[in-house]
């Protein structure tokens, strides 16, 4: 009872911050993102009862136990799907740029989540995987599909609605995301904490509520439309405003670095020269920036000119799941 499986990370245009149930991971709104093709997660699931407790080999080492119980809540939910109890053994890889804390929560849970319940020969619709996926890390629910993706908020209280969805293929569009590795720090507020502080104790967040909806309605006509510079604009001023809900948090808190401003600054002064750029930041210090594929040697060779940056990663829209029949590692 085994299975391998693939997943690509991705990068939200309007992000998810707030959950309304962090038991379930339900998300106070509605998100999309970009499938990203370079950076992925292989995930091997092995249930067998020889095994008398789960374990998880991630980039080679044998995970801590604060990990293991997280892992283990996870797999129970598969467990419990497919009405057994045998434990599992994992074994993780992430094909991410080292230490440039690009390491992901989206692609590592929808990997385990598509190898785990493929082993136990659950049989999932794509939906069904992305509501499990959820349950691991929101951001999961999206890594399921490839290209431009939904994950609908839902109303439901025990989240049967709230999953993700392709709203267009890897193929259908091509724009660029520049993946810009700054030289910075380790990050101090976790995604899942910063945004639990935030929802608790900011009062921008009422703002962030208040326009989020109207912002995804107008980031999916810019998609149907293949409209990049509504794309661009409507992405940037989201990514701004879910940061500037943090300067409200108690304690307040930022997740951008001098060398995160000096890459937004940069593109900001691209954009006046005629250079058409934007960009998104997720909870770290890096930057995300979206052109269209015929600008992108320009853009990058400006942007890895400067001296805060480390490196810079040119990716596309990428794949959904992919389950393997070798494991490479
Ligand atoms: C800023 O999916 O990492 O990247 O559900 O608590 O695991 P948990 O959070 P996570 O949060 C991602 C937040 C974000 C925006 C986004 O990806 O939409």
């Amino acid at each position: 009872m085994e299975a391998i499986a693939r997943a690509h990370t991705n990068i939200a245009l309007i992000k998810y911050w707030g959950k309304r149930n962090s038991q379930l991971f339900l998300p106070t709104n509605s998100s999309l993102s970009i499938t990203l093709d370079h950076f992925y997660t292989e995930t091997k699931v092995q249930f067998s009862d020889q095994f008398e407790k789960d374990s998880l080999l991630l980039d080679g080492n044998q995970a801590a136990d604060k990990e293991i119980v997280k892992i283990t809540a996870f797999l129970n939910h598969v467990r419990n799907l497919a009405g057994t109890k045998t434990f599992a053994k994992v074994t993780s890889v992430n094909h991410v740029p080292t230490a440039a804390g690009f390491a992901s929560s989206a692609s590592g849970y929808a990997a385990l989540a598509a190898a785990a319940s493929k082993a136990l020969q659950l049989d999932l619709t794509g939906t069904e995987l992305s509501a499990l996926a959820r349950q691991g890390s929101g951001s999961a629910s999206r890594s399921i599909f490839g290209g431009f993706v939904e994950w609908q908020k839902g109303d439901n209280t025990d989240g049967t609605d709230s999953f993700a969805t392709q709203v267009l293929d890897e193929q259908a569009w091509n724009v660029s995301v520049l993946s810009v590795v700054v030289e910075a720090g380790p990050k101090s507020v976790s995604s899942r904490d910063g945004m639990q502080r935030t929802v608790e104790t900011s009062p921008f967040y009422e703002g962030w509520l208040a326009t989020v909806e109207e912002d995804l309605k107008l980031m999916k006509e810019a998609i149907n439309d293949r409209d990049f510079t509504q794309l661009g604009e409507i992405a940037e001023a989201n990514a701004l405003k879910m940061h500037a809900t943090t300067l409200g948090a108690k304690p307040p808190f930022l997740y951008w670095q001098s060398a995160t401003l000096d890459v937004m600054q940069k593109v900001m002064e691209l954009r006046q020269q005629g250079l058409e750029a934007y960009f998104t930041i997720d909870a770290g210090p890096n930057v995300k920036v979206l052109c269209e594929p015929e600008n992108e040697q320009m853009i990058k060779e400006k942007l890895a000119a400067l001296s805060s940056v480390r490196d810079v990663i040119v990716c596309h829209p990428g794949p959904g799941i992919q389950y393997l029949s070798d494991w490479n590692g």
